[in-house]
């Protein structure tokens, strides 16, 4: 779990850079530096996780840190819609992910670590209602697949 959750959130950092590297003198900067900070912060708590437990990363991080940061451009050089429709799809797989998670650790004696998912996975809702409040409920498709690469990711991290 802290593997793959180290994964998630170093690429939700990513996805925030590439799409500030587009979008950074746009309306949409403010937002997209909030929630980069708030995935710093969740980052930071899982690597601090990561090497406490003594767990190495994920075989696939030189890839997700590329293809994130790509991502992030990508959805944001569609414009600023598909960047908040990019932020509703990757929350919604997150979403699922840590409910999951929770639902997993329930009769678990790892309270810190129950505490940080929770944590977690209040601001991940948090982002995604934001980013449907500013318009990012359009781009079905393109939701669908990004959706579908996260799932994917969280598969592949959970086993190496
Ligand atoms: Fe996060
Ligand atoms: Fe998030």
């Amino acid at each position: 779990m802290v593997r793959v959750n180290h994964a998630g959130e170093s690429a939700a950092v990513r996805i925030y850079e590439g799409q500030l590297r587009v979008l950074g003198e746009s309306s949409l900067a403010p937002t997209l530096q909030h929630m980069l900070m708030q995935e710093q912060g969740h980052l930071a708590k899982f690597e601090a996780e990561r090497v406490s437990r003594n767990i190495a990363p994920t075989a696939f991080q030189p890839l997700w840190h590329r293809a994130s940061y790509a991502l992030g451009v990508a959805s944001a050089l569609l414009g600023k819609e598909a960047a908040l429709a990019c932020t509703v799809a990757v929350e919604e797989a997150i979403d699922e992910h840590y409910a999951a998670q929770l639902v997993a650790l329930k009769e678990s004696p790892e309270k810190d670590l129950k505490a940080l998912i929770h944590t977690c996975h209040q601001e991940e809702l948090a982002h995604k209602e934001e980013a449907q409040d500013l318009g990012g409920e359009k781009y079905r498709t393109f939701k669908q697949m990004i959706k579908t690469g996260c799932r994917l990711a969280i598969y592949l991290s959970e086993r190496g």
